[in-house]
């Protein structure tokens, strides 16, 4: 085992996580903003800027993928006599004096000091409004006066990020820019059809600015040592064409002890198309400077960042534990719920594994994301779920995908995901479970977002659930269409061209017979969600109707799912089995011992406990559980991607970190709370991160999507962070089965599962309207809730009825 170096630790008062080495396996990033205006910031700095859309509205350039990684950002050039360094170490990488980074909720600062000067930036996105404060604070700790020679530096990406890192017969023509005082207004393509142009100003007087690349940097040189830095001469470039920049240049003097505070912001603006000039080619700045008088001084952004922090300190109210075990409480109360933020905000568009070009909102993801974070702001979830649902299809398949800007479904990667549609009901119980909100079943939703189509969400609903009954296959088990929740088990696709994505081919399906348990499974829990609501509803015919059709995929399961010592996976496209111990590979997998134990399917005789048995036997491992067993060592023609994956990465017996929650839920029905937590702490981030910080490599602050698996060349390392569905299933498993604090129709209910070493524990749970001091004595029972006591009396079952205001529950079990 290679020694494992720390690079940071938690700061749970400040809600911070603190890296204390730049130098880290990986870079640690944040994300800033929470509706409109987006950033990501690595510990150094780098990372870029969006409206709405990392793809159609790229405010800031970043290059992924570069030598070295993760160049490219905000940067801050301070040049100290002879020495040129950067409070975030890169891109100069000068040794500093003292580094820092505090990432923190939807902030990020970053602290260096070096020959006696401190240079503090703290970067955010103000609540509502469209820029990226950067605030910084340079101080004289010597006892000398200081010189200083200042330089801001942001790229401007123009616009598009596809066609910005491709089309360059054209691109290399089109940048333009103005410059009015401390402003440099980016305005490329403003000339014709956008509407928008973006800015980066500074609030004090500059000596001198640069907008064009290849002056400021030199066309040799990189951004560790721009010429006009090194120099200490700004060149006061204009742009015309090829890579337009923003550069500061500011002399600063400070005296001993002496502080000044400079506050950088990077704007967008939108005008109406005709306002868009003010002169000929000179573009409207009326709301920019509007914006910036909001934001010029440092009283008026210390209000704002106090703002924001009032918001999260509201946000991290509705759900707070005491346990006494700070891993557990601090995933809980702080970062599981911040990266649920994230994950709702993004899907799976921008991070610095996901290009921001590629992919746009999933329908499966979103929803699940959804559960993570309608406790937060139950509006914004319920404006998704009308959003998610107009992008369905009459017949109730849907979009995989659609774009956060148009929100119109993208045609690019289509449909035929059969597991999609469960999803929606997944999401709407959710949201009304948390709210009580029954009136969004009547909200009028189109199809394909054609209007005149509308109907009833509710409609949305039946169709969806009527999508997989209309389509069996010969086991009586949901036909898996181009694939379900596992993208990569691609039944249909039969693929020897590796031109061909393996997402959107589908070579053959006519006369299929591939089935999944998978869809089998989820179509049981949603199928009883469903029910229940129906029922909740008055509408008791289509709950019998629907009850019939579970019951009848009970059966399905029970009599062609079940192998023995597990639940099958899937039959392929000739109805032969997957996920067998007649097969010689990936004889188990993951996904179905999840949801048919979440479905409780045979638990009566036994299936489940089983199942989750096999899960302990071949797939758990020092880091989790892997995604199947054994690995896959070769292609298979018949199954796709999977077996594209070499051995223990991804969907080849990867840990999915995704899919750990449905067996650790499975479990917790099931009653074995030692088994919940020790699969759930092994993947916590907490815990991860007080052995593996080197092994794990990215942010230990958060889940990645994958760890690799047992199979793998380097197990235990960890990829693509933070855009997972794990953040939502880790929230919704702790919250609602360890911890038990279920909301429900009618109030919440109580049914934890824990381990038998688990001592008492007080949850402060914000409900509708009401605030709930929830103490639970678990006394070392894993399962159980024997007596409830609400304000004094004891009461009738485990689910506390709602009413609004202030109670107090004891729970003995
Ligand atoms: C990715 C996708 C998700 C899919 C999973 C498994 O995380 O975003 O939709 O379910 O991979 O393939
Ligand atoms: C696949 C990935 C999978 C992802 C899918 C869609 O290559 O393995 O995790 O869901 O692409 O982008």
């Amino acid at each position: 085992m290679e020694q494992q170096k720390r690079y940071g630790h938690f700061d749970d008062q400040h809600r911070e996580y603190v890296i204390t080495d730049p130098q880290t396996p990986w870079p640690w990033i944040n994300y800033l903003g929470n509706e409109d205006f987006f950033s990501l910031i690595s510990n150094t700095a780098g990372g870029y800027s969006f409206y709405k859309d990392a793809k159609f509205r790229r405010i800031t350039r970043y290059r992924y993928n570069n030598v070295p990684m993760d160049n490219g950002g905000r940067y801050f050039y301070i040049k100290d006599g002879d020495t040129v360094w950067n409070p975030g170490w890169k891109p100069c990488k000068t040794p500093l004096d003292f580094y820092e980074c505090r990432h923190g909720m939807s902030y990020t600062r970053i602290t260096g000091r070096k020959d006696g000067v401190e240079a503090s930036v703290l970067f955010f996105v103000p609540l509502k409004k469209w820029c990226e404060v950067q605030k910084l604070t340079l101080k004289n700790e010597s006892s000398a006066v200081k010189k200083l020679k200042l330089f801001s530096f942001e790229e401007w990406c123009l616009w598009n990020a596809a066609t910005d890192m491709e089309n360059f017969q054209r691109n290399f023509s089109t940048g333009e820019v103005e410059i009015e005082g401390s402003t440099i207004y980016h305005k490329t393509e403003y000339r014709e059809r956008r509407n928008h142009y973006a800015f980066y100003h500074v609030n004090a007087p500059i000596q001198g600015y640069d907008t064009d690349r290849e002056t400021f940097v030199g066309l040799y040189n990189e951004f560790a040592n721009p010429d006009a830095v090194m120099e200490g001469k700004p060149r006061n470039s204009h742009a015309h064409g090829w890579s337009p920049i923003a550069s500061h240049y500011i002399e600063v003097e400070l005296k001993p002890g002496e502080s000044k505070d400079f506050v950088f912001l990077l704007g967008y603006i939108e005008n109406e198309q005709d306002e868009k000039f003010e002169a000929p080619q000179v573009i409207n700045k009326k709301k920019a400077h509007a914006l910036i008088s909001e934001l010029d001084t440092t009283e008026k952004v210390d209000k704002a960042f106090a703002e924001l922090n009032a918001l999260w300190d509201n946000l991290l109210n509705i759900y707070k534990v005491r346990t006494g075990n700070d891993k557990l409480d601090r995933m809980v109360n702080i970062w599981n719920q911040y990266q649920c933020m994230v994950t709702f905000n993004f899907s799976r568009s921008a991070s610095f594994f996901e290009s921001g070009v590629g992919r746009g909102m999933g329908f499966r993801d979103s929803n699940q994301d959804l559960v993570g974070f309608v406790h937060q702001i139950p509006p914004r979830a319920r404006q998704r779920i009308i959003d998610i649902a107009s992008t369905q299809f009459p017949d109730g398949g849907c979009y995989h995908q659609y774009q956060p800007l148009t929100k119109r479904g993208n045609n690019d990667i289509g449909g035929g995901f059969n597991d999609d549609p469960c999803w929606l009901i997944f999401g709407t119980v959710a949201y009304i479970k948390e709210t009580g909100d029954f009136s969004i079943l009547d909200e009028m939703v189109p199809f394909d977002n054609q209007p005149g189509s509308e109907v009833t969400l509710f409609e949305h609903l039946k169709i969806s659930m009527d999508h997989v009954i209309k389509n069996l296959g010969p086991h009586m088990l949901p036909l898996i269409g181009r694939a379900d929740w596992n993208d990569c088990l691609n039944l249909n696709c039969f693929s020897w061209d590796p031109n061909e994505s393996f997402q959107t081919t589908e070579n053959v399906s006519e006369g299929t017979k591939a089935e999944s348990l998978m869809i089998a499974g989820l179509f049981v829990v949603t199928g009883k969600d469903y029910v229940a609501l129906c029922k909740k509803t008055g509408k008791d015919d289509e709950a019998a109707r629907m009850q019939k059709a579970v019951d009848a995929m009970i059966d399905a399961v029970k009599k062609h799912g079940w192998d023995g010592e597990w639940y099958l996976r899937a039959y392929d496209f000739y109805g032969r089995k997957i996920g067998s111990n007649e097969n010689d590979e990936a004889k188990i997998f993951i996904e179905s011992q999840g949801w048919c134990t979440m479905a409780e399917i045979g638990a009566e005789d036994g299936l489940v406990a089983k199942s989750l048995d096999s899960c302990k036997k071949y797939l758990e491992c020092e880091h989790g559980m892997v995604l199947n067993n054994p690995a896959f060592s070769k292609y298979i023609y018949e199954y796709g991607e999977i077996s594209s994956y070499p051995e223990g990465y991804k969907e080849n017996a990867g840990i999915f970190c995704h899919n750990n929650p449905w067996v650790i839920i499975g479990e917790c029905l099931a009653g074995r709370g030692n088994d919940a937590w020790s699969h759930y702490a092994k993947i916590l981030p907490s815990y991860v991160e007080e052995k593996y910080q080197t092994l794990h490599k990215v942010e230990p602050y958060v889940n990645c999507q994958m760890v690799a698996g047992k199979d793998a060349f380097k197990p235990g390392e960890g990829k693509n962070s933070w855009l997972t569905g794990t953040a939502a299933w880790m929230w919704y498993t702790v919250s609602e089965f360890i911890l038990g604090i279920k909301p429900d129709y009618d109030g919440i209910r109580i049914d934890p599962c824990l381990p038998e070493t688990a001592t008492d524990y007080t949850v402060q749970r914000k409900f509708r309207d009401a605030d709930y001091e929830i103490t639970i004595h678990p006394n070392g029972a894993q399962k159980g809730v024997k007596k409830v006591v609400l304000d004094g009396s004891p009461i009738e079952g485990t689910v506390i009825p709602y009413s609004a205001g202030k109670h107090v529950v004891e729970v003995t079990m």
